[in-house]
């Protein structure tokens, strides 16, 4: 099943550098997970890590790169082989998207929202219909989709969506508007939740695929974002959209389900992404400590540093073991909202953590934007806001233990 990605190994030439580790957790995964490894950091430090700056500089969409690795089946990993998908399993996706992310979160959240946020509820709610239309031509890196639940006047709280799918015959039309929408700008069709009966609360929302271009959807302007600036977001305006009745995912009313389910995955992907940006913090922070001289020796041998160090592996791999517990658990079809939040929470606090503590490390150069850390830190900060913020995932957990406790 790895073939697919597998294949173009021998395209990216292995350009490792000294600071590259190895996950040591990775040696008691089956060998295929470990060439996936190695293909994702090839082409991660080959092709990612030194376009970063700029993309992030310019606010740069990196779409070649993005084909790059729809090529290499990245942008569609669960979804099967003969949808055009890699066939993957979501542990492959966790290992993948920490290393595309450790070299750009830009390409990370592009990539994560690709493939569960868009490809994984088209995937598994839609007919086969739907299915040949919009899952196959956005496996190939050509074409993204996006994800549009939140809107002005709700975030936090998905049930209260204000956007109206009006039932019109052999058509729904769409009206209101859906913001911070991750690929808004550059993707071809959205799973957006529009509410077909406002009197059933969460209970009225429905799933509906829009294609784009479609008349009567506009985009709004590209948001000038902290970090994360190579990804685009933007609003999707819609004004008496008209979208065809078979466009719908599921049965009506059974959006709020389906939002909430996607995101459950999701959290894996901005986990793993979170990963990539503590795991490059961790990269930074060694190198330079191992060179940087004060006191007559590298800073590496002061123990305030290794304490730093310490405790930055500590919530490193301790994410990484949350997030593929999360993973393994969804390819074994357990229940894993509870690990899918607690994972997401972990990570997206070890990427601030870990970036923070990476410019303490190297002082004023962790301040300016010759070395990375200053990216790392302001790609950080989104991972604990998108797809539920840190305090939604609390409310999740504990609700989840709740639940298990029967209290
Ligand atoms: N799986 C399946 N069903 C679920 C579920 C889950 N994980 N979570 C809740 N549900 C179901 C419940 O069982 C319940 O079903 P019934 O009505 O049949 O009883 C229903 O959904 C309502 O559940 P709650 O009462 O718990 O819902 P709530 O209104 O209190 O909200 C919430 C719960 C967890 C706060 C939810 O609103 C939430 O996750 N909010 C955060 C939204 C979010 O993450 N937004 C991010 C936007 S996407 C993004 O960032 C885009 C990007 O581009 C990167």
């Amino acid at each position: 099943m790895l073939n697919y990605l597998l294949k173009p190994i021998q395209v990216f030439v292995s350009t490792t550098t000294r600071n590259s580790r190895c996950i040591a957790s990775l040696s008691s995964l089956p060998d295929t997970y470990q060439m996936l490894y190695k293909t994702c950091r090839d082409f991660a430090e080959g092709e990612l890590k030194p376009n970063a700056a700029k993309y992030d500089r310019e606010h740069l969409y990196p779409g070649d790169a993005i084909k790059k690795m729809g090529e290499l089946g990245l942008m569609a990993i669960a979804v099967p082989e003969e949808q055009g998908g890699a066939g993957l399993d979501y542990l492959a996706y966790a290992i993948a998207l920490e290393e595309i992310s450790r070299g750009c979160a830009s390409a990370g959240v592009i990539m994560s929202v690709n493939n569960s946020l868009y490809l994984g509820p088209v995937q598994h709610w839609g007919t086969d219909k739907q299915k040949e239309n919009f899952v196959t031509p956005f496996c190939s890196g050509e074409s993204v989709g996006c994800f549009a639940l939140s809107e002005p006047g709700n975030g936090s709280d998905a049930g209260a969506a204000s956007t109206t799918a009006k039932d019109a015959g052999g058509k729904w039309i769409l009206n209101g508007t859906k913001c911070w929408i991750t690929n808004g700008y550059e993707s071809k069709a959205s799973v957006v939740f529009a509410t077909t009966d406002k009197s059933l609360k969460h209970k009225g929302i429905s799933a509906i695929i829009v294609p784009k271009p479609t008349k009567g959807l506009e985009l709004g302007k590209k948001e000038d974002k902290l970090g994360i600036r190579g990804s685009s977001t933007c609003s999707l305006i819609f004004e008496d959209c008209e979208v065809p009745k078979e466009n719908i995912l599921g049965e009506p009313g059974f959006g709020f389900k389906i939002a909430m389910m996607t995101l459950d995955a999701g959290r894996i992907g901005i986990a793993s992404q979170a990963l990539g940006i503590a795991q490059a913090s961790l990269d930074v922070a060694v190198e330079y400590a191992s060179k940087r001289m004060a006191f007559g020796k590298p800073i590496m041998k002061l123990q305030s540093i290794q304490n730093k160090l310490a405790d930055m592996a500590l919530q490193l791999e301790s994410a990484r073991l949350l997030t593929w517990r999360a993973a393994s658990l969804k390819d074994n079809k357990k229940p894993f909202t509870k690990e899918a939040a607690m994972a997401k929470l972990a990570a997206s606090e070890a990427a601030t953590f870990l970036s923070h503590q990476c410019i303490q490390i190297l002082g004023g150069m962790g301040y300016v934007s010759d070395m990375p850390a200053e990216r790392h830190y302001r790609d950080a900060r989104i991972t604990e806001i998108y797809e539920g913020t840190s305090e939604i995932q609390r409310l999740v957990i504990a609700g989840q233990i709740i639940k298990e406790y029967g209290v």
